[in-house]
């Protein structure tokens, strides 16, 4: 795979990514959902049903949330009808919003979904233990993105389905040109305003410096999943993946 730097988001600590990550969305945790789509013009939540369409013909029994956050993804991926949910996430202050958000939104759906701190890099979960492991605007915040996909595998049964929802990098130079502004420009410097944190200054860093497209696919392959699909969304702005664990 090409080479990416590390990015962190903030640069004057000698805390680890993990550590900083978890500090920012703790922090930034009550504006997040109001800001996502505010910021994404409310185009990320067509994004997450598209995710759901394409996992839909597959066994999706027991789905596992990676970097579930407030759970947004959650309030889609019932309407699979899953025996269960189970979303992790690093951060205590992101998982109580999805747990009040659910608790009012869903409150019939409450035994079927468990919202717990657990690290996608070094889960406490057994082997093969589910058949679907999704995750949205996640992976892209790993420490090691070698122990993530690891994990994934390690944790998903043969022939689950790791489906992932991203920021890629867009091809076309005059929708780069007009949203690179946007997102490099505009969105941090309202983002600062707002949260009054570095938050969204490091969202664009860290897509400029994550793999997409043939990239990440030869990557996550490399570690025993088949891609079966690719999906650009919205000029590339974000990507759906869809990988089968090898059988
Ligand atoms: C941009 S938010 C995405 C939240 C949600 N999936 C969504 O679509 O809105 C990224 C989330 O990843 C979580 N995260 C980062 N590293 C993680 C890790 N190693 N394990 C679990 N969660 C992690 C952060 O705490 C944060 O809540």
């Amino acid at each position: 795979m090409e080479k990416f730097a590390k990015v962190v988001p903030y640069k004057d600590t000698p805390l680890s990514k993990k550590t900083q990550v978890k500090i920012m969305f703790n922090k930034i945790a009550r504006t997040y959902d109001l800001l996502n789509h505010i910021f994404s013009l409310g185009i990320d939540k067509r994004w997450r049903k598209k995710l759901i369409h394409y996992i839909r013909p597959f066994a999706h029994g027991r789905i596992l949330d990676l970097a579930t956050g407030t759970g947004d993804l959650i309030f889609y991926l019932i309407k699979l009808k899953p025996e269960k949910i189970v979303g992790i996430d690093i951060s205590e202050n992101m998982l109580s919003i999805g747990r009040e958000k659910i608790k009012k939104k869903l409150p019939g759906y409450w035994e079927k979904i468990s919202l717990q701190i657990d690290d996608s890099e070094n889960m406490s979960f057994e082997d093969a233990s589910f058949d679907v492991v999704t995750c949205a605007f996640g992976i892209r915040n790993s420490e090691n993105l070698n122990n993530w996909v690891k994990e994934v595998y390690r944790v998903l049964r043969p022939g689950g389905i790791f489906a992932i929802l991203e920021f890629s990098h867009i091809k076309n130079p005059i929708i780069s040109g007009s949203f690179n502004f946007y997102f490099n420009k505009i969105l941090p410097f309202v983002g600062r305003i707002i949260t009054g944190d570095r938050a969204y200054y490091y969202l664009p860093e860290s897509v400029k410096n994550f793999p997409s497209g043939k990239n990440f696919t030869n990557f996550v392959e490399s570690h025993g999943f088949k891609t079966l699909k690719t999906k650009p969304l919205s000029f590339g702005i974000a990507t759906i993946y869809i990988f089968e664990k090898n059988k």
